[in-house]
């Protein structure tokens, strides 16, 4: 199973074992990491659940489609050219070893 690597603000690593065709939110979810609220439960429709992707993995990961970056402009901290909706990229053994950062806060 492909292993993804989540940094809380505070420095925090959790290492957390994803299962391929879920989306990286709700790996997080299924692991506790409460830093994600993901409030609309994966509609794209609340940018809760907003992520940094590692610098060394947005070329793989890829950037925000429009409409999730439209919706990113709701996040509570900063967007940077690697901010995703963690509901949005899907788990595939490709992306074992995938580290993302995550913001100060959601709401
Ligand atoms: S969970 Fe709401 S946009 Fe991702």
């Amino acid at each position: 199973m492909p292993r993804i690597t989540v940094i809380s603000a505070d420095g925090t690593a959790q290492t957390v074992e994803a299962k391929p065709g879920d989306s990286v939110m709700q790996t997080a979810m299924a692991h506790g990491i409460d830093a994600i609220t993901a409030e609309c439960g994966g509609a794209m429709a609340c940018a809760t659940c907003h992520a940094y992707v590692a610098d060394d993995w947005a070329d793989r990961v890829g950037p925000a489609g429009e409409t999730e970056a439209d919706m990113l402009e709701f996040a509570a901290c900063e967007v940077k050219p690697t901010s995703r909706l963690s509901c949005q990229i899907t788990v595939s053994e490709s992306l074992d070893g995938l580290v993302l950062h995550l913001p100060e806060a959601q709401v």
